[in-house]
């Protein structure tokens, strides 16, 4: 056992299989942390990357400083707090700081407004961080993050393509309130996550997206400046009619005939996952070497941790065998029973 305890966070969809996933993971609990958070040992902090129970695991963080607390009812928290990561980090230049509360989805106002000012007054004493916005962060170079909640504060340092995720926690917050569907959000959070991993596709580069209908996803590939030639044998949202950029193709996946070549596939094709995989390696056929994949591996019909894992080691098998390289998988915050992956074409 490691003496440094993690922060490990299991999405709520999860949360019933929470014990078995930390056992997978090799993870001794020591303390549940807000809704979503467990604070455990890890026999080997390795299996975050390495065991396939990690795709369970949307954010992870070793603790090596942590200060349990009330902090509501503790004067001057924020001034001690910050003395407290000065002292533990001021030598470790970080790349950046950033805060967050230790509940994701729909944090306690105070907490929220905390951990703001927490980071106000740490960036006060660390006044030459190289990186100020959460979006211009490198990957790869070690960023402090620092969570509170009612439990206290917990701080380590990480990269976001370690931890998984730029965000304190990992999530990004979408705004869905305009959108034509929920799956806008997650193409958006998907294009962010993959910024962990490779650089943005440039404005222009064309996109095949597999079903397509009513078109969340189709909206924000096109708000980014993608073309994007789209399939659905429904029909798409009228608000994208004769939208600059878009083709659209009525019709079957299955029998679609592509012309021409494509930077990026994508596929959030309902029905049984493993047909939507054969229609994506099928079509790649199409993507330029170097083409990008996301694809939406729906776990509907797996009920268990075991299922969804099988599941997902049969589709990466099939898509390796059939030379896609795998580049990342994850589980979003803006997924259902799903998981997100990634691959790009040789
Ligand atoms: C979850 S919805 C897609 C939502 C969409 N990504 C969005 O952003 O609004 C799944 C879609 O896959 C389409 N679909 C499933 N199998 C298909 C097939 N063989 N050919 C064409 N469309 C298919 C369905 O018609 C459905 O519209």
């Amino acid at each position: 056992m490691t003496t440094t305890p993690w922060l490990i966070r299991i999405p709520d969809v999860f949360a019933p299989f929470a014990p078995q996933i930390l056992e997978g993971l090799g993870a001794r609990p020591r303390k549940a942390l807000g809704s979503d958070y467990h604070l455990v040992d890890l026999a080997d902090p390795s299996a975050l990357e390495d065991s396939e129970w990690s795709i369970f695991i949307r954010w992870a963080l070793p603790v090596d400083h942590a200060w349990p607390c009330c902090p509501q009812k503790m004067d001057g928290f924020v001034e001690k707090a910050a003395q407290g990561i000065l002292k533990k980090f001021g030598d470790r230049a970080p790349q950046a700081i950033f805060t967050g509360p230790l509940l994701p989805g729909a944090p306690h106002p105070y907490y929220k407004h905390l951990a703001t000012n927490l980071r106000g007054r740490v960036l006060q004493l660390f006044p030459t961080l190289p990186v100020a916005d959460v979006e211009s962060q490198d990957p790869e170079a070690g960023t402090l993050f620092a969570l509170v909640g009612k439990e206290g504060l917990y701080c380590g340092i990480r990269s976001p393509r370690e931890a998984n995720g730029f965000y304190p926690g990992g999530t990004k917050f979408i705004r869905q309130s305009e959108a034509i569907s929920r799956a806008g959000a997650k193409i958006a959070e998907a294009l962010h996550y993959l910024k962990l991993h490779r650089p943005d596709l440039p404005a222009g580069a064309h996109w095949l997206e597999l079903g397509a209908s009513p078109g969340g996803m189709t909206a924000e590939l096109l708000d980014r400046g993608y073309r994007v030639t789209a399939i659905d044998k429904a029909a798409l949202d009228a608000r994208l009619d004769r939208a600059p950029g878009l083709t659209f193709v009525r019709g079957d996946v299955d029998t679609f005939q592509p012309k021409g070549e494509f930077d990026a596939l994508l596929c959030d094709m309902n029905g049984d996952p493993r047909g939507s995989l054969r229609q994506v390696v099928r079509l790649s056929k199409s993507l330029r070497p170097g083409g990008k994949i996301v694809f939406t591996l729906k776990a509907a019909g797996a009920d268990t941790p075991g299922e969804m894992l099988e599941l997902l080691r049969a589709a990466e098998a099939y898509a390796t065998a059939s030379g896609l390289e795998l580049i990342a998988r994850t589980h979003l915050t803006y997924n259902r029973q799903e998981f997100t992956l990634f691959f790009e074409v040789g």
